[in-house]
C-alpha cells in the first residue's frame, strides 16, 4: 500500500458519555483506570518484559522461551521463539484434572434448533481423535489442511486438530466459490482438505462437498491427497476413491488419545486469506504462541471473562473473528461458549435473543450489520424485538468488524444491554490477531461510535503521510509503532508483499500501516471525556467494507472483466448504505453496445451472478451502471473519485477539466 494523504470526510460530533457501570468496574479483571494505566506503565517501562510477564502467565510452555522479541530481522518479527507449546493443549489439556474440565466448552445450536453440549473432557477426545485420522491419512507437522466447513462442532475439532499435530490450517469461508477455494488451496499447497457433505442455514441445505469437487477439478491441487467428509446431513454426496473419506470412515478404530506436538512458538498455527488493495487475497500467516497469549488474554481483558460466563461470538469460523474467538480464545479460556449453525434471522429475526434467553449468555458479541438488520426487522414485526426475550443474563455486549454507527450502537446499548452491559467495540483486523483498540469493561467511559482507546501494550497513532503525529481532531492514518506478540508473521509465499502492504518504507519500514483512517477526539464536545479517543473513519485503501466482509475492489474488477465475453472494462467503487455498512458500485463497459431498459437490468443480473459465482455471493455488486467508457484523465487513468460522487449520487463538484470524456459521466448518472 502507498502511504497517502487521507481525508476525513465528516468528523461526526457526538457528546454522549456514558460511564463504566460501577458494579461490573468492582469486580473486573482491569479494574479502573489506575488498572489500566499501571498496566500501560509496566508496558512502557520494559516492552519486553511485559509481554514475556503475560506470555507466561497465560500460556503453558512445554518449554519455556529465553528470547522474548527478535527485531533482527525486521519486520519479520519473532515473539518467545525459543519458546515450545502447543495450542490445542493450551485449549484442553490445560483444563484436564481442573473443574474446568468437565464443564461445558461448547452448546451448539443447529439451524433447526436442536442444542448439543460438549465437555472439555469430551472435546479433547474428539480432537484428540480427528489428530489421529489426520495422522493416519499422512497429514503432519507443517502440512497445510484447508478447511471448507459449516458452523459446527466439527469445525472447531477440526481445527484444534491440526493444531494438535503442529498441521496448519487454512479455513476458507463457507460462502466462497469454487473459484475463491481453489485459488487457496493452489496458494497454500494444501494436502488434505476438510469439508462436510452439506451447510444448513436458514432451512436452506447448501452444496460444500459439491464445491470442493470443482475446485479441485480446477486443476494444479495434486497437492491434496485426502478430502475429509462430514455427514452433516442425511443426502449423498460423490466421493472420489481413494481420495474422499467420511468422518465416520476416518475416525473408525482410531483412539481418542493423542499426544500434542510441542512447535516453536513461531511455528505457524494458520493462514487465513484476506483482501488487500490489489491482485489476489493475501495469506495471513499467524504464529502459535504470541497469538494464542493474546487470543486468551484479550478473553480476560476486553469481554472480563469470568469461570460462570456463556460466551457468544456470532461470526464463522471462516474469518479471523471466529478463529480468535470461537476456536481459540474461549477455549484457551475456560469459558462455556455457544456456537450456532444458523441465520439471524432463521426462522424469524428473533432468534438471537431467543437463543440469549435460552442459553443465559452473559457474553455476547456480534457485528453491526447484524444489529441494523434486525432493528430494521424488529421494527416491521414487534415480535422479534429483544423486549419479547428476557436478556437480563448479559453482562457484556460487543461489535466487531465495521465502524457502529452511533444510532446502532444506541439501540443496541438500550435494548438489548438494558443500559446496563457496556458495549465493547472491537477495532482489529484479520492482520493483527486480536483485538487492539477497545473499552474495557471495567475501565472505559464509552462514547457512540468510538472504540476509544488502545489495549495496555498496543502501540496505536494517528500519523500523516510523512510519518508524523496529527493533532488529536485531525484525521490521518491508523499506524502500530511498536511490534506486538499477535500480530502477521508474513504472507504465505510472498514476503516481500508483506513488507509493501504494512511497512511503508516511507515510516522507515518498521511502523505497521493498518489500511484505516482514524482520527483522535480532542475532547471538545464531551469536555474532555474523550480526549484522545479512536474513531476509525474507513479504509484508507481500495479495500470495500461490505457487512463486515472484507473485499478489493480489484478482486471484482477481476472478477468482472474474467466474463470476457460481455465486459471490457470495470471500475468498483463503494458507496455507504444503511444497512450493509458500504454497499458496492460497479460501472461497465461492455463489449457491445452500452445497455438500456430491460436489457440493461438483464445483463446487471447476469453480471451479478458472475460475480457470485467467481467469489462469492458477497461480492455481488449492489448496483451496476454502464457506459461508452470509464471516466478517465488524458493520460488514461480512471478517475475513481468521481465514480465514488456518482455512486453516492451527489452532485460533481471536482474538478473535471482533465476529463478526457466528461459526457459518459452522465450516462453513468442513471441508475439501474
Ligand atoms: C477491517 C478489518 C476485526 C475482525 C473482523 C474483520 C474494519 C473492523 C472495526 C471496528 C471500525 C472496523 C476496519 C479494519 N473494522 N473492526 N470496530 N470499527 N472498523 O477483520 O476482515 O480483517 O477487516 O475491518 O476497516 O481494517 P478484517
Amino acid at each position: 500500500m502507498s502511504v497517502q494523504p487521507s481525508t476525513v470526510e465528516s468528523v461526526l460530533i457526538e457528546n454522549r458519555v456514558f460511564p463504566p457501570n460501577e458494579a461490573l468496574v468492582r469486580q473486573a479483571n482491569i479494574s479502573g483506570m489506575a488498572a489500566y494505566q499501571a498496566l500501560w506503565k509496566e508496558a512502557k517501562n520494559d516492552y519486553p518484559a511485559f509481554w514475556a510477564r503475560l506470555a507466561r502467565e497465560n500460556l503453558v510452555w512445554t518449554k519455556p522461551f529465553t528470547r522474548t522479541l527478535d527485531e533482527s530481522n525486521a519486520p519479520f518479527f519473532k515473539w518467545f521463539e525459543d519458546g515450545e507449546l502447543n495450542a490445542s493443549a493450551n485449549c484442553l489439556d490445560k483444563h484436564m484434572g481442573t473443574p474446568v474440565e468437565n464443564k461445558t466448552a461448547i452448546i451448539f445450536e443447529a439451524d433447526d434448533g436442536a442444542v448439543t453440549k460438549v465437555t472439555y473432557k469430551e472435546l479433547l477426545a474428539r480432537v484428540s481423535q480427528f489428530a489421529n485420522a489426520l495422522k493416519a491419512r499422512g497429514v503432519k507437522k507443517g502440512d497445510r489442511v484447508v478447511i471448507y466447513m459449516p458452523m459446527t462442532v466439527e469445525g472447531v475439532v477440526a481445527m484444534q486438530a491440526c493444531a494438535r499435530i503442529g498441521a496448519i490450517h487454512s479455513v476458507v469461508f463457507g460462502g466462497f466459490s469454487a473459484k475463491s477455494l481453489h485459488e487457496r488451496i493452489v496458494d497454500a499447497a494444501a494436502v488434505a482438505v476438510i469439508t462436510a457433505n452439506y451447510q444448513l442455514r436458514g432451512g436452506k441445505e447448501l452444496p460444500l462437498k459439491a464445491i470442493v469437487d470443482e475446485a479441485i477439478e480446477t486443476g494444479g491441487c495434486e497437492s491434496v491427497k485426502t478430502v475429509f467428509v462430514y455427514q452433516r446431513t442425511a443426502t449423498t454426496c460423490n466421493m472420489v476413491g481413494g481420495r474422499d473419506i467420511t468422518f465416520a470412515e476416518a475416525l473408525a478404530g482410531q483412539s481418542t488419545d493423542c499426544p500434542p506436538v510441542p512447535v516453536s512458538a513461531e511455528h505457524p498455527l494458520f493462514i487465513l486469506y484476506t483482501s488487500g488493495s490489489t491482485g489476489k487475497p493475501k495469506g495471513v500467516q499467524h504464529s502459535t504462541g504470541g497469538y494464542l497469549m493474546w487470543s486468551k488474554l484479550t478473553m480476560d481483558w476486553t469481554f472480563d471473562i469470568k469461570p460462570d460466563d456463556v460466551f457468544w461470538c456470532t461470526a464463522d469460523i471462516g474469518w479471523v473473528t471466529g478463529h480468535s474467538y470461537i476456536t481459540y480464545g474461549p477455549l484457551a479460556a475456560g469459558v462455556t461458549e455457544i456456537v450456532f449453525e444458523g441465520v439471524p434471522t432463521y426462522p424469524d429475526a428473533g432468534r438471537f435473543w431467543q437463543m440469549i434467553e435460552r442459553h443465559k449468555c452473559s457474553v455476547f458479541y456480534t457485528a453491526p450489520t447484524a444489529i441494523r438488520s434486525l432493528i430494521k426487522a424488529s421494527e416491521a414485526d414487534a415480535k422479534v424485538h429483544p423486549a419479547r426475550s428476557d436478556l437480563s443474563s448479559l453482562r457484556i455486549i460487543g461489535s466487531v468488524g465495521e465502524p457502529i454507527n452511533p444510532e446502532a450502537w444506541m439501540w443496541y446499548y438500550r435494548n438489548v444491554g438494558g443500559e446496563r452491559c457496556p458495549i465493547v467495540d472491537t477495532w482489529w483486523q484479520t492482520e493483527t490477531g486480536g483485538h487492539m483498540i477497545n473499552p474495557l469493561p471495567g475501565v472505559t467511559p464509552l462514547v457512540p461510535g468510538s472504540c476509544t482507546l488502545p489495549l495496555p501494550g498496543i502501540m496505536t497513532e494517528v500519523v500523516d503521510e510523512t510519518g508524523q503525529t496529527v493533532p488529536q481532531g485531525a484525521g490521518g492514518m491508523l499506524v502500530v509503532t511498536k511490534p506486538w506478540p499477535s500480530m502477521i508473521r508474513t504472507i504465505w509465499n510472498d514476503p516481500e508483499r508483506y513488507k509493501k502492504a504494512y511497512f511503508p518504507e516511507e515510516f522507515g519500514g518498521k511502523i505497521y500501516l493498518a489500511g484505516d483512517g482514524a482520527v483522535r477526539s480532542n475532547g471538545e464536545a464531551t469536555k474532555g471525556a474523550d480526549r484522545g479517543y479512536f474513531r476509525i473513519t474507513g479504509r484508507i485503501d481500495d479495500v470495500l467494507n461490505v457487512s463486515g466482509h472484507r473485499l478489493g475492489t480489484m478482486e471484482v474488477e477481476s472478477a468482472l472483466v474474467a466474463k470476457t465475453d460481455l465486459v471490457a472494462e470495470a471500475a468498483v467503487v463503494a458507496r455507504p448504505d444503511d444497512l450493509t455498512g458500504e454497499a458496492i458500485c460497479a460501472f461497465v463497459v461492455l463489449k457491445r453496445a452500452r445497455p438500456t431498459g430491460d436489457e440493461a437490468t438483464k445483463i446487471a443480473a447476469e453480471l451479478r451472478n458472475w460475480v457470485a459465482k467467481e467469489i462469492g455471493p458477497i461480492a455481488k455488486p449492489k448496483d451496476i451502471s454502464f457506459g461508452d467508457n470509464l471516466p478517465k484523465t488524458r493520460s488514461g487513468k480512471i478517475m475513481r473519485r468521481l465514480l465514488r460522487s456518482i455512486a453516492k449520487g451527489e452532485a460533481i463538484t471536482q474538478d473535471i477539466s482533465t476529463l478526457e470524456n466528461p459526457q459518459i459521466l452522465e450516462q453513468f448518472a442513471q441508475k439501474l
